[in-house]
């Protein structure tokens, strides 16, 4: 039955593409309260989506971004199919800078073989090719092989602040699932599908510094009080040694040492530092001392600062003492490091570093911990075979350094491991202007993702 369904996933390949611009050209971005009308379309739409593959399928409302959550009804999966949980987002971060795109990122165009749109691989290209796949299994076999429930959520690139109440209010529903599966994640290379058994985790802080009540003539002024400017620049740069490491006290205390074999495992993956640079337009890689560049994304905890702000930003010069300074800072976690210990660290530091004359104000914006997920599951050895079938290449075992918060609440409030099988590519500019997604991964994705329900029903039984 697969291959009637690969056969006809092939021949609809237009329509595929047609259906993704359509959900792609919803500017569903979740930071932008003006953009709710938005992501309720793309919500709607992808519960239309599921409806049209046969799911019961409605939406879960939350105090901000709704959800989408539908199932398969009796008879559309046979009576013992294991259960399968599939989550998503359709939610996107904002498209900013505009001018740096080369078509509007709500305009999804075709340009050499790739698709351009914001969310094409972060992550409704992804989500689309389950629902493709779904789509042409309730079309070709009247019936999808295992019993699934999909969960899509609107605020991922907000921290997932309402996802816990709707998992806990939902449990009943989704917790006697055998495993979630997502596609949130990338690919290691063209060529080189991978399966993510590692994330990071993050601790996301807005730093805001306050000196005089009001800017003030930096002639007449400047030297006889403290400058908010200059005391963020010092407070921000003395979190770093010479070495690259983190120097908040207690940062690395909990961190676990990659063990030696999976150390060269990675080492073995077909990466190459100086192309990697030249790919991200620098000389030079940088970071903690002793360290390949793999395992700084993928197992060492890392602080940046996201943003920065002070003083006068018009042209020309402009004589001030700003009164106020921010900074964005996020630090991405490893496994074994507490989200909360860490942030009292950081808290703690900041203000021993903060010079005086100087108000300090901190507010947390987001803390998930970092995730793992095995790697020797059933569930991983069908994803496996099933991305065999649909990029006709071996998977291999990575991390990734990015972070989905959700992982862990699966864990943690229904025991569930989730398996990322990511279709996308390093180079997908996720975030960043002009994202694309390769249309040889989108259908490679839609082929992968019909093999792996086929698959998992006969793996978890
Ligand atoms: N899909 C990404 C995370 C990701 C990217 C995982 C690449 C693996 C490879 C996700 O949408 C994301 O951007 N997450 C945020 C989380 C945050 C907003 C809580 C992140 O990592 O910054
Ligand atoms: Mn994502
Ligand atoms: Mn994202």
């Amino acid at each position: 039955m697969l291959e009637s369904v690969l056969v006809w996933i092939e021949k609809n390949k237009h329509s595929w593409l047609d259906d993704l611009k359509q959900w792609l050209s919803f500017p569903s971005i979740s930071a932008d309260p003006a953009r709710h009308p938005d992501i309720s379309a793309a919500a709607d739409w992808a519960m239309y989506y599921l409806r049209g593959a046969g799911l019961e399928s409605s939406l879960v409302p939350t105090a901000r971004c709704p959800c989408v959550l539908a199932t398969t009804p009796d008879g559309l999966c046979p009576a013992d199919a294991p259960h399968v949980l599939l989550y998503g987002h359709y939610d996107v971060q904002p498209p900013e800078p505009l001018e740096k795109w080369i078509s509007p990122p709500f305009s999804p165009t075709v340009r050499e073989g790739k698709i351009f749109a914001r969310g094409a691989s972060d992550d409704k290209g992804q989500v689309f090719c389950h629902l493709a796949a779904l789509t042409a299994w309730k079309q070709i076999a009247h019936e999808i092989p295992v019993r699934l429930t999909v969960l899509l959520e609107g605020e991922e690139e907000i921290g997932s602040v309402n996802l816990p109440g709707v998992i806990r209010s939902h449990a009943d529903q989704l917790k006697n699932a055998h495993v979630v599966i997502i596609s949130d994640s990338s690919q290691f290379a063209p060529g080189v599908p991978a399966i993510t058994c590692g994330l990071r985790g993050l601790i996301y802080y807005l730093v805001n510094l306050q000196g005089t009540k009001e800017d003030l003539h930096s002639g007449v002024y400047g030297g006889a009080v403290a400058n908010p400017a200059n005391a963020l620049a010092q407070m921000l740069g003395g979190l770093h040694d010479a070495r690259g490491r983190v120097t908040i006290p207690g940062f690395y205390d909990d961190v676990l040492e990659v063990d030696p074999e999976l150390r060269r495992q990675w080492a073995a993956l077909p990466f190459d530092e100086a192309q990697f640079a030249e790919s991200l337009g620098v000389e030079k890689l940088y970071g903690e001392y002793g360290y390949s560049a793999l395992q700084r994304r993928w197992c060492r905890p890392t602080l940046d600062i996201n943003g920065l702000t002070s003083g006068y930003q018009g042209p020309g010069a402009k004589t001030v003492l700003p009164c106020l300074a921010s900074a964005k800072v996020s630090m991405r976690l490893v496994p074994n490091q507490d989200p909360q210990k860490i942030a009292i660290a950081f808290e703690e530091y900041l203000r021993q570093l903060k010079p005086p004359g100087i108000k300090l104000g901190l507010q947390q914006l987001g803390a998930s911990p970092a995730a793992l997920t095995p790697i020797d599951s059933p569930a991983v050895a069908a994803a496996a075979e099933a991305v065999r079938e649909g990029f006709l290449a071996d998977p291999v075992f990575v991390r990734e350094g990015g972070s989905i918060p959700v992982v862990t609440w699966f864990k943690e409030l229904l025991g569930l491991d989730s398996v990322l099988l990511g279709f996308g590519l390093p180079d997908d500019n996720l975030h960043a202007p002009n994202e694309k997604l390769d249309l040889d991964c989108f259908y490679n994705g839609i082929r992968t993702a019909a093999a792996l329900y086929d698959l998992l029903a006969k793996r978890l039984k």
